[in-house]
């Protein structure tokens, strides 16, 4: 198999040149002026158009049981739609119960994958309780080459660690020299203003961020700092949506904590008022942490021009808004507290940041590489992700910024009855997607090999 890439503007984190790309079976093998095709090659024309490496989503959900239901994608539709989307690669929350075990949870999650998934992937291990047996079983899982963990704050009773447990798990991880990724919002003080709202008959979705406001991300931020100073070890923050929760994680860079930060694209793109819509129409929109008002967004563009923000994933989680987000519902009993938390958006995190944040002059066409794949691909360790040289995985992006289309529920791949950014217009999409050297999409289409994904994972000798 092999693939011939001509007269492409070739954008890497630190590079834009124009030279034709060649592929070997899966690898790139050759870059540079005028390659002619070998016979039998593959030969696409990218003259116009960007070649992009493929991009990676650092924080997705396929498969989750949450809130007493299950996100609504498999493998099959999930991949799909990062492919047409431009995403070769994503690394999936595993998130088993407090009263599962993580070596068996593992075993699911990744037998999900590898049953369905046309693109490649790996997991952040959900550490969702801690004791002796389960530090066993998260020692084999890092013997077996998975680089991160994932610990929650929130959802206390759920996914939730004490703080023991989160110490402890740190203590591990920098043993091991494994990252810990963190949702961090206080968990006790959101319960406490749900009860409380719910009381008092506020039970709409606008009332779901009044009841995890802004501090309650920046003190979780600020506590998982704390602990990561006191045991040494590397965190990542997920899905940060403010000014004070970042500034509290740079206020730790400063004192030599050693935390990377993480947006995503519905903080960059969706402000708080699309929650506040009526007719519950706002439960679209119902995250954690929130989506936040406009001078949290512009400050996130900021954050990420200048490279205090690291990356920018999706924490895609879909759930229908018919069946599902209408938990709800004033029809059956009115409660945004049961609303399940989440916005599908892994088909189109990267046309929204081109679109929004290229198009609109926020960040360049480096920057744009560096967060949405190739800082990902460094801080957990996949080799040959992320960029486009000899050697690399033939995972590449022909990007057309030419083409203009609108979103909608109705062509999206994703398999959920809504879009959260329904008639939204996008400047420039994917025309051809590689995955290790072959084209798995095109314009828009899903044209490949359903099972092609594979795990990705690092030599345990690597620590
Ligand atoms: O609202 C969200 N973020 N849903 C998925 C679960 C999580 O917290 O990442
Ligand atoms: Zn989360
Ligand atoms: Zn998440």
């Amino acid at each position: 198999m092999s693939l011939l890439i001509k007269n492409g503007r070739i954008i890497t984190a630190d590079k834009d040149y124009v030279a034709d790309i060649y592929c070997e079976d899966e690898t790139i093998t050759q870059i540079g002026p005028d390659i002619a095709p070998p016979a039998g090659a593959e030969v696409i024309d990218a003259k116009g158009k960007y070649v992009f490496p493929g991009f990676i989503d650092p924080h997705v959900h396929i498969y989750l049981p949450f809130m007493g239901t299950y996100s609504k994608d498999d493998h099959a539709s999930g991949s799909r739609a990062a492919l047409v989307g431009g995403t070769t690669t994503y690394i999936e929350m595993c998130c088993p119960a407090r009263t599962e075990e993580p070596g068996e949870a593992f075993e699911l999650w990744n037998s999900k994958a590898a049953a369905g998934s046309a693109c490649d992937y790996s997991f952040h291990m959900g550490v969702t309780r801690y004791d002796e047996s389960a530090e066993k079983q998260l020692r084999e899982l890092v013997a077996k080459g998975l680089t991160s963990f994932k610990i929650f704050l929130a959802y206390k009773g759920a996914f939730g660690v004490t703080d023991d447990e989160l110490y402890n798990t740190l203590k591990l991880a920098k043993e091991l020299g494994v990252i810990v990724t963190a949702h961090c919002e206080n968990a006790d003080l959101v319960a406490a203003k749900q009860a409380e709202f719910v009381a008092d008959g506020k039970t709409g979705p606008e009332w779901h961020e009044r009841s995890r406001p802004v501090a309650v991300e920046a003190e979780g931020v600020h506590h998982f700092c704390t602990f990561l100073e006191a045991t040494g070890a590397s965190g990542y923050i997920v899905h940060t949506s403010n000014r004070p929760a970042v500034e509290n994680a740079i206020r730790a860079q400063k004192r030599g904590v050693d935390v990377k930060i993480e947006t995503v694209i519905p903080y960059l793109v969706i402000d708080d008022t699309y929650a506040q819509q009526p007719d519950f129409e706002g439960a679209k929109y119902v995250m954690s942490p929130p989506v936040r008002s406009k001078e949290h967004q512009t400050f996130l563009w900021e954050a990420l021009a200048d490279g205090r923000v690291d990356t920018v994933g999706t924490d895609h989680a879909p759930f229908d808004f018919t069946g599902q987000k209408d938990m709800g519902h004033p029809a059956r009993g009115s409660d945004f507290t049961k609303i399940p938390n989440g916005i599908p958006s892994i088909e189109d995190r990267v046309n929204l940041l081109y679109t929004h944040g290229v198009c609109e002059g926020k960040i360049s066409l480096n920057q744009f590489v560096a967060c949405a794949s190739t800082n990902t691909a460094k801080l957990f360790g996949l080799p040959g992700k992320g960029t486009i040289e000899v050697g690399a995985d033939a995972d590449l992006v022909v990007y057309d910024p030419d083409y203009r289309g609108t979103l909608s529920a109705k062509t999206q791949q994703m398999n959920v009855d809504y879009s959260g950014f329904e008639g939204w217009e996008i400047k420039g999409r994917p025309s051809a997607v590689t995955v290790r050297g072959k084209v798995q999409a095109r314009d828009g289409s899903f044209v490949g090999d359903q099972t092609r994904g594979k795990l990705l994972t690092r030599p345990a000798t690597h620590f």
